[in-house]
């Protein structure tokens, strides 16, 4: 969507704005699409359908799933107890034109959601002004996207969306990696299922939203070295990150935090680790000036292992206590005979 498309929907938006103060309101969200949002779930909102002013006085009928709901160019239908529709107008030569009638709910409950986590995930590698974002439908049930909007001072921000609609990717050409933030970006998400639905905002800068990609591990003699992420934004001395290195029991994996596996944490701004026989190397990173995501965590081995398993089927993980074992691999358990 390109600027003069985006203001030209912002006055619709504004302009289309109408209201039946009792029960509800309505608006028009894009060309054939309206919005009611009903005061409270039941109340029932009437709602003008205008089948086109070029139409004028035609003999017109008005039709949804359950038949003919009226006659004329323009209509009034009651919209009630959430139920929305597609309302298509016709003459004697068939399809005119249609309304499709959405109704918002009071709880937003098309996208999974949980207390501890927001139904939106946005995520940045570097400080390039891309990002992504990405939500699940609840229940497993498919949804659809209607419209997604980002904004940072009321400039659009370049986005497009997965075919799977569950993730966009976008780009703030605005957006200086050098220059503290002033505002943030508003990112507003319009989800439907069915005639449902339901809207989504997030604000967020980019430095909130951090997440360095995985650091790859070199092992020269008795030492580990690694680099920075090869996407992370550079000069690093501008963008330095801090790494956490953890040794943890062969037997177990880096994700692993039950009080079985032996760790240690250790921040530091060197790179390089003195390989130990017996452990696994894990190490991962964070922007060290903002309180973002950690990387995910790479690891290292000090040796090659025998293994009935295909290792690369479960991340070179070795398992032996089966509450270590990532989920999934617990066959591996039993299959691998380990050496330690
Ligand atoms: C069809 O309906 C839409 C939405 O009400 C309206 O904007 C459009 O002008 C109509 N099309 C015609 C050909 O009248
Ligand atoms: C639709 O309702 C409005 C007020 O709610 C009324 O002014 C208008 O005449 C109605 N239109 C039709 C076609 O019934
Ligand atoms: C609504 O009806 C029109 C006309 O039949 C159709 O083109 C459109 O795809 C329908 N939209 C939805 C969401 O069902
Ligand atoms: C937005 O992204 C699309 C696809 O990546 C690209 O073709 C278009 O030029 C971009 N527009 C702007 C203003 O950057
Ligand atoms: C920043 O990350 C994006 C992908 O998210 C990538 O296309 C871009 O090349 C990266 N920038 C640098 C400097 O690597
Ligand atoms: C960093 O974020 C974590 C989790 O979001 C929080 O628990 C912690 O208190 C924060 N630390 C600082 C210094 O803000």
């Amino acid at each position: 969507m390109n600027l003069a498309l985006f203001s030209l929907l912002l006055l619709t938006l504004q302009s289309a704005k109408g209201s039946d103060q009792e029960a509800g309101s309505y608006r028009t969200l894009q060309q054939n699409v309206l919005v009611v949002t009903p005061k409270v779930d039941s109340s029932a909102v009437q709602v003008p359908l205008q089948c086109g002013e070029s139409y004028g006085d035609r003999k017109i009928v008005w039709r949804s799933k359950n038949g003919v709901v009226g006659e004329g160019n323009r209509i009034n239908v009651t919209v009630e107890e959430m139920f929305g529709g597609n309302y298509s107008c016709h003459d004697d030569t068939g399809y005119l034109n249609h309304t499709l009638v959405l109704v918002q709910g009071s709880k937003n409950a098309i996208l999974e959601n949980s207390d501890s986590t927001d139904p939106i995930q946005c995520l940045s590698n570097n400080y390039s002004g891309h990002f992504q974002c990405s939500w699940k439908w609840s229940h497993g049930r498919k949804g659809d996207v209607l419209l997604v909007t980002v904004t940072r001072s009321s400039v659009e921000i370049n986005c497009t969306v997965d075919p799977s609609g569950q993730s966009i990717a976008c780009r703030d050409h605005t957006h200086c990696p050098y220059v503290e933030e002033v505002e943030r970006i508003t990112l507003t998400l319009h989800v439907k299922r069915g005639y449902r639905v339901d809207i989504y905002k997030k604000y967020f800068y980019i430095s909130e939203i951090g997440k360095p990609d995985g650091i790859s591990i070199t092992k020269v003699g008795n030492t580990y070295k690694w680099e920075y992420p090869e996407t992370w934004s550079v000069p690093h001395s501008y963008f330095p990150l801090t790494f956490e290195v953890k040794m943890i029991h062969l037997k177990h994996n880096c994700d692993c935090k039950s009080k079985v596996c032996i760790s240690k944490n250790i921040q530091t701004t060197d790179r390089h680790w003195p390989v130990r026989e017996k452990f696994l190397f894990c190490i991962r990173a964070q922007d060290a000036l903002c309180n973002s995501s950690w990387s995910d965590w790479s690891q290292a081995e000090p040796y090659k292992k025998k293994s009935h398993c295909d290792r690369r089927s479960y991340n070179s993980f070795v398992c032996n206590t089966k509450s270590c074992c990532p989920v999934g691999h617990e066959l591996c358990f039993s299959a691998e005979s380990y050496n330690a």
